[in-house]
């Protein structure tokens, strides 16, 4: 009983840590995924952050987080809810050595990778909807946006952006989606350490595509 009123008190008001790149970064060591890695406190969209930074010479594996979003996408220009410190919202660059048309190929990538993380970490066991979304049970815990920029020849760059519902409350989606999303930990009954899940998935990401793309 009196764990159940921690957890509740927990989601109610969950602590307001924050991502430290510089230790994200270390505990990632050599990958290529993460081999550079910032955290905004706030921007529009990460997907629109990363896109404007681009340049040839910005490397592969650059990630860009955000603790909060105010103009979060996600597919069909539906608004993407980002409340602040409770979720990863984050963009990486790729520049992968596939036909610009099955790029379609990246989406289902990171829905799998994000399914995997949340499997190993969390022993619960998701359900990927393709193309680009993740469910527990019947609520969405994550979706992913992958958008592309044609370059030089049949080179092309992919933004892919990614959100994982991790601390949110019920209370803390809007009315309107609160029937079928939902975070990790309501699926897990308490909190989820962001910092660790985020290394967890970048590791996952960055083994996936080696072996991949
Ligand atoms: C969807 O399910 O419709 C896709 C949602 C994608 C949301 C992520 S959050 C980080 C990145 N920045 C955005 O503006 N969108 C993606």
């Amino acid at each position: 009983m009196k764990e159940q009123v921690q957890v509740k008190k927990f989601l109610d008001s969950p602590p307001l840590e924050r991502l430290i790149p510089e230790a994200l970064q270390e505990s990632l060591g050599t990958a290529v995924i993460g081999r550079r890695i910032i955290v905004l406190e706030s921007t529009r969209s990460t997907n629109d952050f990363l896109r404007q930074m681009l340049t040839p010479d910005l490397p592969e594996g650059f990630v860009v987080f955000a603790e909060h979003q105010t103009a979060g996408r996600g597919q069909r220009g539906n608004r993407w809810d980002s409340a602040a410190h409770q979720g990863l919202w984050f963009s990486i660059l790729l520049r992968p050595k596939i036909p610009l048309a099955d790029s379609a190929r990246l989406t289902s990538w990171v829905a799998a990778a994000v399914a995997e993380t949340i499997r190993q970490q969390l022993s619960v066991v998701p359900l990927v909807k393709p193309p680009n979304d993740v469910y527990i049970g019947t609520r969405k815990v994550c979706g992913v946006l992958v958008e592309t920029k044609a370059g030089a020849g049949a080179a092309f760059a992919a933004i892919a952006g990614i959100g994982i519902n991790i601390n949110q409350p019920l209370e803390a989606f809007p009315e309107t989606l609160r029937e079928r999303a939902g975070s990790l930990a309501m699926a897990v009954g308490g909190p989820v350490d962001r910092q660790t899940f985020a290394v967890a998935l970048l590791r996952e990401l960055d083994r996936s595509y080696a072996v991949k793309f």
